[in-house]
């Protein structure tokens, strides 16, 4: 299949060209890609992946499609197959898709259309963790040696689990920390408030509310006394160790309020890398590059 439906596939080296070019189109470097037709086939709720893809499919002169499920012909039990397929119909050069469904594109092995993941359920979400790198690359010129902790609600975060792997293989040292309810193993766990005072990077997580089965264990009070990042913690934090949250925040739950645009917060420059980021991408797949 073509496009970019998750990580685990692609190189160190391929990783690093996406974000050397991210930064080169931030810098001025433009690309054109006029005539070419894509759209974003959301199943699920979204406003930065959803509205940065269409900002960058604009920044390169591509042109629109809208789509809106819930008044498309989804909405009379058409398929997700049958719905992509008939994008790929009309002529259109590429979709982005969300769905709630982990690896969704497995059942669309027949399309030849590119496709660009927008989230899978809690399995990927691969331009998030491109633009999580690019943030960090920007801070610190590096990958390997770097100490990174991702807290909160690993368990159901499609974010956690694409960016510990790929951030692994780029030698960075990643833990997890937060409730135990939340804790899957999927990489060491660390003490919070150890994590605050050592790491380089501290990468809040949303508590993904609408994907508990069961209520969490905490309160929100309890939470945010516990696992949420206020502004005395931060206060121990490394002097260029910086704050990253893929967002959208639960402010005063995960998060203060007062330490989302901190002096050590990143998280609306993540954003501003996300148009880059797939600017960057769109172009790789149009281009045969990736
Ligand atoms: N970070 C992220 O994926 O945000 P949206 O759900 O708003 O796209």
């Amino acid at each position: 299949m073509r496009g970019l439906l998750t990580l685990h596939d692609l190189s160190v080296n391929k990783i690093q060209e996406i974000i050397d070019l991210a930064l080169k189109l931030k810098g001025g470097f433009s690309k054109n890609y006029v005539g070419k037709k894509m759209a974003t086939l959301f199943f699920e709720n979204s406003t930065r992946t959803q509205y940065s893809f269409q900002v960058a499919m604009m920044n390169l002169g591509i042109q629109v499609v809208g789509f809106n499920a819930s008044v498309s012909s989804v909405q009379k039990g058409e398929s997700l197959y049958d719905t992509v397929r008939t994008f790929e119909a009309l002529g259109l050069d590429g979709v982005v898709i969300r769905s709630s469904i982990d690896n969704y594109f497995d059942q669309l092995q027949n399309i030849k259309m590119p496709i660009f993941n927008g989230g899978d359920g809690a399995s990927n979400h691969p331009t998030q963790c491109l633009l999580d790198l690019m943030t960090i690359y920007e801070e610190f010129g590096h990958f390997a040696g770097l100490k990174v902790c991702m807290i909160g609600d690993i368990s159901h975060s499609r974010v956690a689990h694409g960016n510990i792997e790929v951030m692994k293989r780029l030698g960075m040292d990643v833990y997890i920390s937060g409730p135990e309810e939340f804790n899957d193993g999927s990489a060491p766990h660390l003490d919070f408030s150890e994590a605050v005072k050592t790491c380089d990077v501290i990468m809040m997580l949303r508590v993904q509310f609408e994907r508990h089965k069961e209520k969490m264990q905490l309160t929100e009070k309890e939470y945010f006394k516990l696992y949420g990042l206020d502004i005395n913690k931060v206060n121990l934090m490394k002097e260029k160790a910086i704050i990253m949250h893929p967002a959208p925040v639960n402010r005063n739950i995960e998060i203060a309020d007062d330490v989302v645009e901190c002096e050590k917060a990143r998280i609306y420059k993540q954003m501003t890398n996300g148009v880059y980021i797939r600017m960057a991408v769109i172009s790789m797949v149009l281009d045969g590059d990736l």
